[in-house]
């Protein structure tokens, strides 16, 4: 048994954490010999809740969760911590434009990328679910200089597991005979769900399903099917985005098998003619808790055209974020 290392959850208090942090006390993510110290942060007027939150896991009696630490500071919150699920975010309320929900999220990641820099440790993974997502993390790599910008990402570990369920499901097999799907851009509906290099059952996708399903309804359905799920739940996905979250975090810990790749939103180096300094969702491959672009992939002139409008939007989030933070 190892020594306990420092987890912290935002939003701690909020659905998405209720169904995470099962899964992480479990030793789902870190290893069923890894020990954890796991400190929960949300906003002051959430602690009576975040306290019913800490009676349960206590009463849940994980052998490998050592401390459980309920705050609303984010100083004592990211205190040495080794792993970050940021889910904290301010909801979009209705009638509330883009902007402004993009506005006040920016100002909390600003916070948490200082607080990051301040008090956890320099090799800390970083993940970034709160929306914006991928300009949120953009924003918290920003105001932590001092830890590596590689270190912070954002989720479309749910876009791609929402897009394995499809093709599994179109083709009546195993998800886990489904691999290498790809999540091209931005967590939102820009984003392009690409079966390009995928395989099921060692196949190509592309010789098993119809091109015209995936360039059209298998797109948009993964696009919008977190809206779809808010339709029929009148809440967001949870149970789903706390397992996505845990599969991106558990990958980036012990490494992807060789010839899987998984999507993440990272900083972008310039692969594949993405703008640097944009965090977008790219296929990767992970070894010694590094992850590394897969390269060398195809895009054919309809897969191009989506990642240029992704782009865009990111190109936008982007100005409108750091105007924010520089005050404009
Ligand atoms: N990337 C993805 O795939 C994905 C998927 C689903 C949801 N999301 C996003 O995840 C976020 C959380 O979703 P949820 O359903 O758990 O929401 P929720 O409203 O149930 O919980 C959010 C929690 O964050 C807290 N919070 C707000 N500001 C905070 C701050 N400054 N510091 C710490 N905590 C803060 C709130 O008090 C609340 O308890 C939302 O932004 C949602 O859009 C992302």
């Amino acid at each position: 048994m190892s020594e306990p290392i420092r987890v912290v959850v935002t939003g701690a208090a909020g659905q998405i954490a209720y169904s995470l942090l099962y899964i992480i006390a479990n030793g789902e993510v870190f290893g069923k010999d890894q020990k954890l110290v796991l400190t929960l942060l949300d906003i002051p007027p959430m602690m009576g809740v975040l306290e019913g939150v800490v009676m349960e896991l206590h009463d849940c009696a994980f052998p490998l969760l050592t401390e459980v630490i309920p705050t609303a500071d984010p100083a004592v919150a990211f205190k040495d911590v080794s792993a970050a699920f940021l889910v904290g975010a301010m909801p979009r309320r209705e009638g509330m434009e883009r902007k402004d929900l993009l506005s006040a999220n920016v100002k909390i990641f600003k916070v948490q990328g200082e607080a990051l820099n301040n008090h956890a440790k320099k090799d800390v993974k970083v993940l970034v679910v709160g929306n914006p997502a991928n300009t949120n993390a953009l924003i918290c790599s920003h105001f932590a200089p001092s830890i590596p910008k590689e270190n912070f990402t954002a989720m479309t570990r749910l876009d791609q597991n929402r897009a394995r369920a499809q093709i599994a499901q179109r083709l009546g097999t195993d998800i886990s005979n489904v691999k290498n799907l790809i999540i091209w851009g931005n967590h939102s509906a820009t984003q392009y769900p690409d079966a390009a290099n995928g395989t099921a059952n060692g196949k190509p996708v592309t010789d098993l399903v119809e091109a015209s399903y995936l360039q059209s309804d298998f797109v948009t359905t993964v696009q919008k099917r977190g809206a779809a799920v808010i339709a029929a739940r009148k809440m967001s996905s949870a149970m789903s985005a706390a397992k996505a979250a845990a599969d991106h975090i558990r990958d980036w810990w012990h490494g992807t098998e060789s010839g899987r790749f998984v999507s993440m939103g990272v900083v972008s180096d310039g692969s594949y003619g993405i703008p640097k300094d944009i965090v977008f969702s790219f296929p990767v491959e992970i070894k010694n808790k590094q992850w590394k672009i897969v390269q060398g992939l195809k895009l054919d002139s309809f897969a191009r055209s989506k990642l240029d409008i992704t782009t865009k939007e990111l190109l936008e989030e982007k100005e409108e974020a750091m105007a924010v933070c520089n005050g404009n």
